[in-house]
């Protein structure tokens, strides 16, 4: 039989390609998490954040409940960037009411070279993904996400969450060598990461430099766009046509300008701060846009929401965006503010 037939495009797919889609996809991170009551539910049967990521079930369930309740264009992976130090062979706990505790850093000499390690350490993910993509409608898109280089180093030295990554910049700027070193190693696990989500049906993958504000333009040099453009780097090679979301959140204005020209993503998203009239433009026509909301405005909610979404609208219409937060949801968040969100962003037709 020759009976041909195309599976619709995921709105989010299309952007990423470069269309300008209208009303744009929607999607917000950390939209598998806390504000939801099915998720805290399964979190307390669970036990523990950890074995939720680590069991495929677990994950697939989670990660399509927000997509159940609110019916969002697209889905992220339930995981953790904290996954790659744990396929380094450094040991993360998640804590109540403190967040992630890693055991103290090994050095270079004492992190996991072999990638069959990191690949059977890191398999629920994959399932995950796989298993995910099969229940997923084919007219959503499947996120898949790694920390980036610089965001996970500083978890890393660091041993948890920090407000200005001292013990991480201290360690780079008095031991140059060894954190390129470091960088290359993580550049290698988590491009692999990103191939491995792209080779078992992620249709995306994003990048989360959630640290990226703060570092002088040098270091921005060598710790985040590097290291970034190496791994989009060697996606490319591995995998046809992937789709890049870049979020080196926080940088200044001229950071994020070279950024967006030098790593070679698809997509950047923009925090809060920054503005996405300025952004469209500054990036322009060959990168898609993706954010930024603030999380905050979303638990106001009322006309300061409304608002606060259609100047992001009226910035981003006729251009390639995705819209979402300019960071990840709070646990505070009310659900009838995110179904708003979805509502209007739908209704600006
Ligand atoms: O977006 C999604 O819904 C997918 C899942 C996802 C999680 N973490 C689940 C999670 C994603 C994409 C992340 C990324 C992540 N993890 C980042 C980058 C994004 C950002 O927010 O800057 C960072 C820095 C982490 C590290 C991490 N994981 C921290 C700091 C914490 C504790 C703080 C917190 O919000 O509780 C986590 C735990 C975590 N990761 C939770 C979830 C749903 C909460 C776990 C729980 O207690 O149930």
């Amino acid at each position: 039989m020759n009976t041909k037939f195309s599976l619709p495009v995921p709105a989010l797919v299309s952007v990423l390609e470069g269309q300008r889609i209208w009303p744009p996809p929607v999607w917000l991170m950390r939209q598998a998490g806390r504000y939801l009551p099915e998720y805290r539910q399964v979190r307390k049967s669970a036990g523990s954040f950890w074995t939720m990521c680590m069991s495929p079930d677990l994950a697939m369930e989670i990660t399509l409940q927000p997509i159940r309740r609110f019916d969002f264009d697209a889905a992220i992976i339930f995981s953790d960037i904290l996954v790659i130090p744990y396929a380094l062979g450094q040991t993360v706990r998640f804590e109540d009411g403190v967040g992630p505790v890693l055991d103290r850093y090994p050095g270079l000499d004492g992190l996991v070279v072999d990638s069959g390690m990191w690949k059977q350490r890191l398999s629920p993910v994959y399932q995950a993904v796989e298993q995910t993509r099969k229940e997923l409608s084919a007219t959503k898109a499947l996120i898949g996400f790694a920390g980036a280089p610089w965001t996970i180093a500083a978890y890393m030295l660091e041993g948890r969450g920090s407000p200005d990554q001292r013990a991480a910049k201290l360690f780079g700027y008095s031991h140059r060598k060894d954190f390129s070193h470091l960088f290359d190693r993580l550049a290698d696990v988590v491009a692999a990461h990103l191939i491995w989500q792209l080779e078992h049906g992620a249709d995306a993958v994003q990048l989360f430099d959630s640290w990226a504000g703060g570092l002088p333009d040098h270091e921005f040099s060598d710790w985040v766009i590097g290291p970034t453009k190496k791994i989009v780097g060697t996606v490319r090679d591995a995998v046809p046509n992937p789709r890049i979301i870049g979020f080196p959140r926080a940088a200044t204005q001229s950071q994020y300008e070279r950024y967006t020209s030098e790593t070679g993503v698809n997509c950047v998203g923009i925090d809060t701060a920054t503005s996405m009239s300025w952004a469209i433009p500054a990036f322009g026509a060959g990168v898609a846009v993706q954010g930024n909301l603030d999380p905050i405005a979303l638990i106001a909610g009322g006309d300061a929401l409304d608002q606060a979404i259609d100047e992001i609208l009226a910035a981003g219409r006729g251009h390639s965006v995705i819209f979402n937060l300019g960071h990840g949801i709070l646990p505070e968040t009310p659900l009838d503010h995110v179904a708003r969100v979805v509502e209007r962003v739908r209704g600006s037709a």
